[in-house]
């Protein structure tokens, strides 16, 4: 049994005069400054990858559908679920549990990747402070502060249930009806009696679900995705409270004074704390098991620490949290910032939506190895061609000066392109066992960007002006054979709004006037003025700096094997793949 300081809480609902009044519980510690003037909306799509094969392939429906990677369950359709099925399971398991599984192949990630493309560009379209993160493929945070604001100022108290909510500032007929007499979709947390429009707080949550589900509404009518939402005050609050309702719902948390925050936190496993990450959830967990385990009885199996353990122990505050963390890498502040969320507070503002991408990388792995300059030259091209399509879906926008209706000019214009192979061979000497990637880097050549070429020409001069001469560098010694597991090329280093001089200087400057200071900074990925980079570079220095809210594709470079499933994982993605598996257990 647990001591009294770490004794499961009720779960939600549990009364607020509980806390610090038991006279074994410890004095009651300062809890953090809570702020609750934002909107914020978590949107997650239901079983995406497959809702991406169903809307191709609308048959599919009827079935239970497993997506496979390599041999395990990316994901599952809501049948299979219901079926006993998860999310990354191995398919000779899923197949035994449910032997009419309808199988698709997963591998390739590039519809995946379009759909969030597409469905991300609607809540864009939608924003107007531009505060919609991408996180994945299938995550959209959005800080909805502003709409919701400007409809609590135009909103006629006198008829809510025949309210309009506008969605233009500009244009006050754009908009949708919407009955405000009560929250859209399901509720969670304390009910309390501040609950009626006069209360800005409940009237900003009430507002913020009924543009949750209109979007969310939108999206299934017009692109045939279900999707579930969190409405909250901020991104922690938000996501957990939008995964208790799921698929194809939403929920607010109405939790509008500090104890209804932390009753509702409360219950969570520390693990299941967006923001926590794995390591810190860890250490947390044994510091504070290890403390009780002298009072916890032989033999007992110990339940998950939760955020009301770690909240009551005594030896635990945001001192003792940034001391416990502490070690090469640690973030500073870490233990104000943890103790934030253990209490539901998080400041952390939603990014600004750029819409340029830091850089576009394709590649693919090749498990029986590429022995021959022919092969590597033939996956070049095909590499190549993929690039060029790629750049040409995520860097053109449509030119509205030009005379030519539908034409098409270059956003930004990457100017670094780098090769990188893995290897399970020598390249050189130097490597001789080393089967990581290398990588040479060099000037993209402007020929890409022509538009007027057919791209299968453009890819061919791309391989013998610009990949030929990287891959010389690389190799392999006299008597060495190419055996090649792995090629990525990647565009890098965009210039917002480049203009087409032969320096790549010049600059556009309707593109000029969005903040170009500020849109660049990110994407400075490397200084390269002469476009002379010939020096082998580690995978994490660039990589890392280059994963944007735009770009968190799961096949970038610095990806790493997990050991359980064998998924390609990226590294900003290792802690929740791992999260993934521990739930399993
Ligand atoms: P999730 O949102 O975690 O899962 P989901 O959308 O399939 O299901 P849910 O209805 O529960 O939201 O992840 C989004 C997609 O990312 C998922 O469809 C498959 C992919 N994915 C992987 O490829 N590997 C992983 O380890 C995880 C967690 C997800
Ligand atoms: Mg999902």
């Amino acid at each position: 049994m647990a001591t009294e300081t770490t004794a499961r809480p009720n779960g939600l609902g549990q009364s607020p005069e509980w806390r610090g009044k038991s006279p074994m519980d410890p004095p009651r510690k300062k809890p953090p400054r809570r702020k609750d003037d934002r909107v914020i909306l978590q949107f997650d799509y239901d079983c995406f990858y497959a809702q991406v094969f169903e809307n191709k392939n609308p048959a599919l429906k009827k079935f239970p559908v497993g997506v496979k990677q390599k041999n395990c369950l990316a994901t599952c359709n809501y049948n299979a679920r219901a079926l006993g099925l998860k999310k990354l399971m191995t398919v000779s398991e899923a197949k035994r549990a449910c032997p009419e599984l309808v199988l698709v192949d997963g591998e390739d990630l590039t519809p995946f990747r379009d759909t969030s493309k597409i469905l991300f560009n609607f809540f864009k379209s939608h924003s107007w402070n531009h505060k919609v993160e991408r996180l994945g493929f299938d995550e959209v945070f959005m800080d909805v502060t502003d709409i919701v604001e400007y409809n609590m100022f135009c909103l006629n108290r006198a008829s809510l249930s025949n309210s309009f909510f506008c969605l233009s500032k500009e244009d006050p007929e754009r908009g949708f009806n919407c009955d405000l007499t009560s929250i859209a979709g399901c509720v969670e947390g304390t009910a309390s009696s501040d609950l009626d429009v006069e209360s800005p707080a409940y009237l900003r949550l009430l507002l913020g679900s009924h543009l949750a589900q209109y979007l969310r509404l939108k999206i299934e009518e017009q692109f045939g995705y279900t999707s579930t939402c969190g409405i909250s005050t901020n991104k922690v609050l938000s996501k957990l409270v939008g995964g208790r309702n799921k698929p194809r719902n939403q929920t607010t948390l109405l939790a509008l004074s500090d104890d209804a925050v932390i009753d509702f936190m409360d219950c969570y496993p520390l693990r299941k704390i967006p923001g926590l990450g794995f390591k810190t959830a860890h250490v947390l967990g044994s510091h504070v098991s290890s403390q009780d385990n002298e009072a916890t009885e032989a033999g007992t199996e110990e339940p998950p620490v939760t955020a009301h353990d770690v909240r009551l122990h005594p030896g635990i505050s945001p001192g003792t949290i940034e001391s416990l963390l502490v070690g090469p890498g640690a973030e500073r502040g870490v233990g104000v910032r943890i103790w934030g969320l253990l209490h539901g507070v998080d400041p952390s503002e939603i990014k600004e939506a750029s819409g340029v991408p830091t850089q576009i990388s394709i590649e693919d792995t090749y498990p029986k190895g590429l022995a021959t300059m022919a092969l590597v030259l033939e996956e070049l091209h095909k590499l190549s061609c993929s690039l060029i399509k790629r750049m040409r879906v995520d860097l053109l926008v449509p030119d509205e000066n030009a005379e030519v209706p539908g034409a098409q000019k270059w956003m930004a214009r990457p100017r670094t392109l780098r090769l990188t192979m893995r290897s399970w061979g020598a390249l050189n000497p130097t490597q001789s066992h080393n089967s990581g990637r290398v990588s040479r880097s060099g000037t993209l050549p402007s020929l890409i960007f022509d538009l007027k070429d057919d791209m299968g020409h453009i890819a061919e001069r791309l391989v013998t002006e610009a990949l030929l001469p990287l891959l010389r560098r690389l190799q392999p010694e006299k008597g060495q054979r190419w055996n090649l597991q792995l090629i990525n090329i990647c565009v890098a280093n965009m210039v917002v709004g480049a203009a087409e001089d032969k320096t790549g200087v010049g600059r556009d400057i309707a593109a000029m006037l969005k903040r170009q200071d500020e849109v660049l900074r990110p994407f400075q990925v490397i200084s390269d003025p002469e476009g002379e980079l010939e020096e082998e570079l580690e995978d994490s220095d660039l990589e890392l700096e280059g994963v944007g809210a735009d770009d968190m594709s799961w096949e970038t470079i610095g990806n790493v094997p997990c050991p359980q499933c064998g998924h390609s994982i990226p590294p900003f993605a290792v802690l929740a793949h791992n999260r993934y598996h521990e739930l399993e257990e």
